[in-house]
């Protein structure tokens, strides 16, 4: 039995589309077990620890399965796996709940049927069920990640991220599918946006780097993706436009929304009722989270408790 615990991310942070992700302290966990029932057990409970059914279309612990067993025919059997999952945070509101359930579950298979698979061959088959590495490298390694695709191969810079920064989530009561909002993005961006996004991406990395506030602020504005995606609702727009008036705070739409991500180095109360207040007037039914940067990344634990991290 292998508990697998993975950390949810927040992907973009702004200019850095596709690119950049950072790790949450806020896990999702699995528990990988093998049974004698000959079938594919899985149970999924959310936050209220209500059972929770998702479809095989929707559900990427199967459709990882499969195609992990589909490179391993002879050592996976799929009809004696049980998985045991506990959501920790809402689906499908941009905090890499897929590429969470990606690694999870190619770790656990890595484990239960010792298929020896090294980082680079997880990250390529993560990859490839993904479609995009921003989420996944933080869910595996922890951090504050810039992910690159170089000849098919990801390959990434993690940055740990000193714990002075606080974290807020507001989670609203949208869903957003990725794959929709991924349609919105314009297929090209002028010139003089590309150099604005660059120079910023290049910023708030310094600024993520130091932890300065007033570097990941100066970095923080998009050119690409989060404009279009916030137009999506305008209602979430509004909310995170009146936001930023008010309180001129670093804020960004998590991975493709809905979730906002505030950053402060203050105690995040005034902030949190700022955004409640608003939250009410405008009428976005919604949850808060406060959170920190994960440095650590996926953790995994044997039957006997022994604990094993990547990094
Ligand atoms: N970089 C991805 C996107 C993250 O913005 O579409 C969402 O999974």
């Amino acid at each position: 039995m292998y508990k697998i615990k993975v950390p949810a991310t927040s992907a973009n942070i702004g200019p850095g589309y596709d690119s950049f992700g950072l790790a949450l302290n806020l896990y999702n966990e699995y528990i990988f077990s093998l049974n004698n029932l000959n079938k594919f057990e899985l149970t999924i409970k959310d936050m209220k620890s209500n059972e929770l059914y998702i479809n095989k279309e929707d559900n990427l612990i199967i459709q990882t399965a499969d195609y992990i067993y589909k490179k391993y025919p002879n050592k996976i059997d799929l009809n004696k796996l049980k998985v045991e999952v506990k959501l920790n945070y809402p689906l499908d509101r941009g905090l890499g709940s897929s590429a969470n359930a990606i690694i999870a579950t190619i770790y656990g298979l890595n484990k239960l049927f010792n298929l020896n698979l090294d980082e680079q061959i997880i990250l390529k088959y993560a990859l490839n069920i993904e479609g995009h590495p921003d989420n996944i490298t933080p869910a595996l390694v922890g951090g504050f990640t810039i992910s690159q695709i170089k000849d098919k191969k990801v390959s990434y810079h993690k940055i740990n991220v000193l714990n002075k920064l606080n974290i807020l989530l507001f989670i609203p009561e949208i869903k957003i599918k990725t794959k929709t909002a991924r349609k919105v993005i314009n297929k090209s961006i002028p010139i003089n946006h590309v150099t604005k996004n660059i120079a910023n991406a290049s910023i708030l990395t310094a600024g993520i780097i130091n932890s300065d506030l007033e570097l990941i602020k100066k970095g923080s504005t998009d050119y690409i993706h989060q404009n279009n995606r916030l137009n999506l609702n305008p209602k979430l727009k509004l909310l995170f436009n009146n936001i930023l008036i008010k309180t001129n705070s670093a804020q960004f739409l998590s991975g493709s929304g809905p979730t906002i991500i505030f950053f402060s180095n203050k105690n995040l109360s005034n902030l949190k009722n700022i955004v409640k207040k608003e939250a009410e007037n405008i009428g976005i039914v919604n949850c808060l989270i406060e959170t920190k940067v994960n440095n650590k990344g996926i953790i995994i634990e044997d039957g006997d408790k022994n604990v094993e991290r990547l990094n």
